[in-house]
This record gives structure tokens, sequence and C-alpha cells, in this order.
């Protein structure tokens, strides 16, 4: 029988990216979705690490579950690092997407190619149905494209140059972008762990 394990996570597109990569592992994800009596967790931690934390402990200890959670930012140079922990509400709470490309672009404006420089960072957090929490992260480095390009992933992919490939992350299949990303780094690391779960 797979272990069960709760993706503390309402967004279906880390659902899908973390359940591929966790495919024959012998883990069965049920996700917040199929939890909706939870709160919202309320992510008003200072760092990746707090809201990776916070997310996982609250749906472990509110099911007696298991739970995987993680907290992803976007990290540019030229920015001083933001939009940082605050990448989901860049362009304002319940902003979209497209509204968040949209601002990262104007807030770079002029700046070269070879001033874009940026990092994607994931913070993963596995908590025991007794809420011991372990972390683990995933770095992913490349730069901001002067335009959205591709149709693929979710969120600043588009705008993602992905190292020195020239490709976004958003002109990548799915298993390309799931084979290199700072989520599957990160989930990479998480394995062993994982193992107490599903030995
Ligand atoms: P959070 O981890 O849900 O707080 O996500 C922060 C924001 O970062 C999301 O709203 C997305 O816009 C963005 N994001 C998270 N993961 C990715 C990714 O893999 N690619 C592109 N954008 C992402």
């Amino acid at each position: 029988m797979p272990a069960k394990i709760v993706l503390a996570t309402r967004n279906r597109h880390k659902v899908g990216e973390i359940a591929a990569m966790a495919a024959g592992r012998g883990l069965e994800f049920s996700c917040l979705g199929d939890h909706r009596e939870l709160p919202e967790v309320v992510e008003d931690q200072p760092t990746l690490e707090g809201n990776a934390r916070k997310k996982s402990l609250e749906a472990a200890l509110a099911l007696g579950r298991w739970s995987l959670a993680e907290d992803t930012g976007l990290q540019v140079d030229a920015l001083g690092g933001e939009p940082g922990v605050m990448s989901a509400r860049y362009a304002g709470p319940g902003c979209d997407f497209a509204a968040n490309n949209r601002k990262l672009l104007a807030a770079l404006e002029g700046v070269e190619p070879r001033r874009r420089r940026a990092v994607f960072r994931t913070v993963m957090a596995l908590c025991s149905p007794d809420g011991e929490v372990v972390l683990e992260d995933g770095v992913l480095e490349g730069s901001i494209g002067l335009a959205p390009r591709g149709t693929g992933g979710f969120g600043y992919d588009p705008v993602f140059l992905v190292g020195d490939t020239g490709r976004t992350l958003a002109e990548l299949s799915s298993e390309e972008k799931n084979g290199l990303s700072h989520r599957r780094r990160a989930f990479e690391k998480m394995l062993p762990h994982l193992r107490r779960v599903a030995p």
C-alpha cells in the first residue's frame, strides 16, 4: 500500500510537478484541494523557510498526517533580491501571473542582459504527524528575459531564461522543467527524508 502524504498547497501547478517527480516512489498524495475544511494558511513569514515550515506544520497537525510543503521565490540581483518571498503578490494582493511578469519587466526596463541575473529558490518542508519539520532547498540559476516567451509551466516561467541556454522555463516541456528545476533540486534533497514515510 502506498504511504499517504498531504501536499500542503492549493497550487495545482505545484501539485502536478511534485506528483510527477514522486511517481513510482510508493507515495500517495492528496492536496489541500481535497481538504477544503482546512483554513487558508496565511503566508506571513519573512523567509521562504518560515512560510514552508508554517504550511507543512499546519496541514500535518490538522490532519494528523505526514505533510510536504514548499515556498518558492524569484530573486533578481538588479532588484536587490526582489520579488523574493513576495513573489506571489509582487504586483499586489490577488494579482495574476501576467501582472507579476509585467511589473517585473517594467522594473528591469533599460537593464542590459548581463545585469539581469536571477535565481529561483524553493524551500521544501516535510512535517511528521507530530510536528517535526525538516527543510531542504533547491536553486536554479538564470536571468530575466526582455519579453515573455513560451506557453508551458506557470508563474514567472515565461520570463526566466534557464542558465545560458537562451530558453525560458516556459519553452521547456514539463519533463524538461521537472528534470532541472529549483523544485526538482529541493525534492532530490528531500528524498532521503521521504524514506521515513515510504521506506
Ligand atoms: P509560493 O511558493 O506559492 O508563494 O509562490 C510564489 C510565486 O512564485 C507564485 O505565485 C509563482 O508566481 C512563482 N513561482 C513559484 N514556483 C514557480 C515556478 O516553478 N516557476 C515560475 N514561477 C513560480
